[in-house]
């Protein structure tokens, strides 16, 4: 089978693992291939947390309410939904085209003034009133033409960034599978304790899942995998 397909078909949640030690080089490989994944506009909303040192593994793995996986995991990666890097991202896209000849002044000019709007588009503002402004302004341009709603407060906007963040997660899940490092995604955590510990704020970070990474404890008897069948989960129109 290809070998994306067999990582795919073979990665399980793992509930226990064996300690071993995942070298830096798989570390960054497992890392580089989550922020290979796409994200909207290209805006990689998100910040990972690699947790290895023992003391700050078990501090998290207490704040993941002590399950298993966490607590025998040899790393414990933090996905945090990032809205607070828009600019710092379009700035270093900008910076990235300045260096390379493909991207003609005017392309980088357009991609500035793009970025820009985006920017303002996304901004909630104080007290959520940018976000009415943008509600009532949406309407009507709709009533004109289809156009959708851009993200409005900043729930939307960490709404947004999660599914970029999810993306990246299952990217990191699937490369880990395939260098031979098993996986558990867990959203078992208390939120608000793990972004203080970490020094998040709330204003622009949100923690979207956990990951326990490890090798399988060999004692470790994985249940039988089920899923819906197909018809239950797609519709092809
Ligand atoms: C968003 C998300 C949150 C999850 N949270 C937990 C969790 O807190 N603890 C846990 O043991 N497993 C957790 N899981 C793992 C699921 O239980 C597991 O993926 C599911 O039962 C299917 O099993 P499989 O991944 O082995 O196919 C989570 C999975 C996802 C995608």
């Amino acid at each position: 089978m290809n070998g994306i397909l067999e990582a795919i078909y073979q990665r399980r949640a793992v509930k226990l693992f064996e300690p071993v030690e995942i070298p830096k080089e798989m570390r960054e490989q497992i890392l580089d291939a989550a922020r290979h994944a796409p994200s909207s506009f290209n805006m990689q909303p998100y910040r990972f947390y690699w947790v290895r040192s023992t003391a700050k593994k078990a501090a998290v793995a207490r704040l993941c309410h002590g399950q298993m996986p966490a607590q025998t995991a040899s790393a414990l990666v933090v996905a945090v939904a990032d809205i607070g890097s828009m600019r710092a991202t379009s700035e270093g896209q900008v910076e990235w085209m300045r260096s390379r000849s493909e991207f003609s002044a005017e392309k980088i000019r357009d991609y500035e003034r793009t970025a820009k709007i985006g920017r303002i588009l996304f901004m909630p503002g104080p007290l959520g009133i940018f976000a009415m402004v943008k509600r009532g302004i949406f309407w009507l341009l709709n009533l004109w033409k289809t156009l959708g709603m851009p993200p409005l407060s900043r729930q939307d906007l960490f709404k947004w960034a999660t599914k970029s963040t999810s993306l990246a997660c299952e990217n990191l899940m699937i490369a880990a599978e395939a260098l031979g490092i098993n996986t558990c995604p867990m959203e078992g955590f208390d939120g608000r304790r793990l972004s203080k510990y970490l020094g998040l704020s709330a204003r622009y970070h949100e923690i979207v899942m956990v990951i326990a990474m490890g090798k399988k404890s060999q004692g470790y008897v994985q249940p039988p995998q089920w899923r819906r069948p197909l018809e239950a989960t797609v519709t092809v129109l």
